[in-house]
């Protein structure tokens, strides 16, 4: 079947602050920080775009903000461009979400049944008498049986919860799911399992996908895009294929070079990137490009004053390609 390529998701100058934490009894007043800071991003239709970064970067604050969890301080969100509906009944219709933690993501005392009939009575997806027969497709598109239904959470493993919120997830057709770390809380054994049935969703359905992991080796495998977040930043937004073989951001590359190689040739880094010190706290971004402090480009190129003054904006390169680096050609030179 042919399909018509067209954006489903567009984010513009997203902006996202939380008022910080105040620390000890005596604390100070807590200071406002950037969890995202002017993100672009745009999503087409049965595109599989990954999300990468370290822990805290900010990618989970992203699909929450995608999804009208949390509130934006700056920006905008369009979801099928053309669609002015931006309530959150019309937003939850064309975006869902899928949780790290199936154990925390169901209500324990609703059975199966009621918690996949929920979001098609609230948003009328099926007649109220068809309701039953849609949930048994749906347990059986996920792998599970019909009969299964009638029991509650507590029954289920780990990696079937999954199965369950990816059903919830698709039940009202949204055209896309943004799937935030989904297999980090289950055995291995059953990871592949479930990132399979959530491919072969996005392929079945069209659906774009925005996949959330700090793990690049499975985000090349399933994503045609790949977007790395830095400090609440985008700094490199590129087709897998360009990213993982000629990244044009030296942060890009140093998180390739912690990635066992499966081919040889693939990667362009042969040894492990150690970076300099911590991630820096929001509260006390670098200034210039926030990434200096940690650059391993930077070291090498002789600490050009350009990177500490000024903040490389996420620019348009050649194939498609976008990198916040003021020396994206040498960034895959390590
Ligand atoms: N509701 C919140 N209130 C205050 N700070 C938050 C909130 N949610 C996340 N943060 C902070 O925002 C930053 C980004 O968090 P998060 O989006 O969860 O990162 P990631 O998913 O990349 O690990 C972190 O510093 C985190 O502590
Ligand atoms: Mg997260």
């Amino acid at each position: 079947m042919m399909h018509v390529r067209r954006p489903v998701l567009e984010v513009q100058g997203l902006s996202v602050t939380f008022a910080g934490e105040t620390v000890g009894a005596f604390g100070k007043r807590p200071k406002p920080f950037r969890a995202l800071d002017e993100i672009d991003l745009t999503l087409n239709n049965g595109e599989a775009l990954g999300l990468i970064g370290e822990s805290g970067s900010g990618k989970t604050t992203l699909g929450k903000a995608i999804v009208g969890l949390v509130p934006l301080s700056a920006g905008t969100i369009t979801l099928e461009a053309g669609d002015a509906a931006a309530d959150r009944r019309g937003r939850a219709r064309k975006v869902q979400m899928v949780f790290q933690d199936p154990y925390a993501s169901l209500h324990p005392r609703q059975t199966i049944g009621q918690t996949l009939a929920e979001p098609l009575r609230i948003h009328k997806a099926v007649p109220a008498d068809a309701i039953d027969h849609m949930v048994a497709q749906l347990l059986e598109r996920v792998g599970l049986m019909p009969h299964h239904a009638l029991r509650y959470p507590q029954h289920f493993s780990g990696g079937q919860r999954q199965r369950i919120a990816i059903a919830r997830a698709i039940a009202i057709e949204p055209s896309m799911i943004i799937a935030d770390e989904p297999v980090s809380a289950l055995d291995v054994s059953v990871q592949a399992q479930i990132l399979n049935l959530l491919d072969d969703l996005r392929r079945e359905r069209n659906m774009a996908m925005l996949f959330i992991s700090h793990d690049l080796s499975v985000v090349r495998h399933l994503c045609q895009r790949i977007a790395v977040m830095y400090l609440g930043r985008l700094v490199e937004v590129a087709p897998a294929n360009a990213l993982t073989r000629r990244p044009a951001h030296p942060y890009t590359t140093a998180l390739l070079s912690a990635v066992p190689r499966v081919h040889a040739g693939n990667a362009p880094v042969h040894k492990p990137i150690v970076l300099a010190g911590d991630i820096p706290s929001h509260a006390a971004i670098p200034s210039g490009c926030p990434f200096h402090t940690r650059c391993w480009l930077y070291d090498k190129k002789g600490k050009p004053a350009q990177c500490r003054n000024a903040r490389p904006p996420l620019a348009q390169h050649e194939d498609g390609r976008q990198s916040a680096c003021f020396f994206p050609k040498e960034a895959a030179s390590a």
